[in-house]
């Protein structure tokens, strides 16, 4: 007789590639919640103010536990940008790396990922998973898979 709550299939955490080929585009969905990151009020006195007066030259990068998922959340040329916090390569935070020219190079090994679809811009592969992020009043908020 068989256990009708087995299931057939055994669940396993993603690798990091399997994850980023199922999340590189940042568009909201529908079928899924959104979940506060971090408030910019409890991040750094004045933030909300000092983006909102200059998007499109300041920058804030920041490392966001959201469930079990660790991410690097920035803002950079007057947009928020949600991803996967861990590099590929070997580990490094992505959330203390370098952002300029909309990508972050991570601080180990230098491997550059493209802040709006994850590409590793030498192998031009999706490497990195992204998020749905907002910012919703002083919240910032992302969708997670
Ligand atoms: S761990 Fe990020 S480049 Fe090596």
């Amino acid at each position: 007789m068989s256990d009708s709550n087995s299931d057939p299939k055994p669940k396993r955490n993603l690798y990091p590639n399997e994850l980023a080929e199922q999340n590189h585009n940042r568009q909201p969905r529908e079928d899924l919640p959104w979940h506060v990151a971090f408030d910019l009020n409890e991040a750094e006195p004045g933030l909300a103010e000092r983006l909102a007066a200059n998007p499109e030259s300041e920058s804030f990068v920041r490392e966001a536990l959201v469930g079990d998922r660790i991410l690097a959340v920035i803002f950079h040329s007057g947009q928020w940008y949600a991803m996967d916090g861990i590099c590929t390569h070997q580990g490094g935070p992505l959330a203390e790396g370098h952002v300029a020219d909309g990508c972050v190079t991570c601080p180990w090994h230098g491997w550059q990922y493209e802040l709006e679809t994850g590409t590793q811009t030498t192998s031009r592969q999706p490497l990195q998973a992204v998020f749905p992020i907002r910012q919703n009043g002083t919240a910032i908020e992302v969708q997670l898979p």
